[in-house]
């Protein structure tokens, strides 16, 4: 039967979206020894694409297909297919590739449903720890099904603050710019390499907050819910959505110093 936008039950879908993360997690975390066999690179030689992302993208595209075929998917491996459901999915099937390849265990399956446009529901999975972190817009963020609450810090002195940087040398020479005149300015930088993973440890107080230039849609769709459901702000520059040029995700109590920091170092400019 075709779905439409009043059978879209955001529980619903979030339900849906943790089976199929936990599938894809399953998949890539199985079958990592001969996928990392089968890599090809991307926008760099450094962006790296294996056989495991795809595999798992094909797994969660295909599944949505048959269960919910009115839906549209933005996948981060085939692109965006249309949907008249006014139901799209966000995919990003292993974030934290480069983690992937190298054995660490910092990636995640992230996917988010939205309904017209807004993100309504999230989950990212790692599947190494069995580390879930879950969201439905206006029921608060979860961590395996526990509440979580993001830090209460005050300062950005005594804030720990995760970044990433882009694929392409010279984003990151602007990027290390922007972080060596940040770093004096905080009690530390971590860079984990899955924004995902960021968004949702920020969820959690496990790092203060993050920013980052340059994240497509399926980095940050469904940890950026988690991360605004745990009570941060999750926002781009001067009043922008987060997007692109940037995603800030900060407790409101240091948010305005990080985001004026971050306009004062032209973060949101560069390549
Ligand atoms: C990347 C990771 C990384 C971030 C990059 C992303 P990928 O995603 O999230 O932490 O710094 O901006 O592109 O390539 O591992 O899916």
């Amino acid at each position: 039967m075709k779905q439409n936008i009043r059978d879209a039950d955001p529980a619903e879908l979030l339900e849906l979206a943790v089976n199929l993360a936990r599938r894809a997690g399953e998949l890539a975390r199985r079958t990592r020894a001969e996928a990392i066999g089968d890599v090809a690179t991307k926008s760099t030689a450094t962006d790296v694409v294996t056989a495991a992302d795809q595999a798992a993208e094909r797994l969660v595209v295909s599944a949505l297909a048959e269960l919910r075929p009115g839906d549209a998917v933005l996948g981060e491996e085939t692109g965006a297919s249309e949907g008249g459901s006014g139901v799209r999915w966000v995919l990003d099937p292993i974030d934290g590739t480069v983690n992937y390849l190298y054995g660490l265990p910092g990636y995640a399956v992230s996917l988010a449903a939205e309904i017209g446009g807004q993100v309504v529901a999230g989950v990212v999975h790692n599947p190494v720890t069995g580390e879930e972190w879950t969201a439905v817009r206006g029921r608060g963020a979860m961590r395996n099904w526990e509440p979580i609450r993001c830090s209460e810090v005050t300062e950005l002195g005594m804030t720990l603050l995760a970044t990433g940087f882009g694929y392409a040398a010279d984003r990151r020479a602007h990027q290390a710019r922007v972080v060596a005149e940040v770093l004096p300015l905080v009690r530390d930088i971590r860079r984990y390499g899955a924004a995902a993973l960021d968004l949702c440890y920020a969820a959690e107080g496990r790092v203060d907050a993050y920013y980052e230039k340059g994240l497509n849609a399926w980095d940050h769709a469904a940890g950026g819910l988690i991360a605004a459901e745990a009570g941060l702000v999750v926002s781009g520059l001067r009043g922008a959505p987060p997007g692109p040029s940037m995603v800030i995700a900060a407790p409101a109590a240091i948010f305005d110093a990080l985001h004026a920091l971050l306009v004062e170092l032209d973060a949101d400019g560069g390549p």
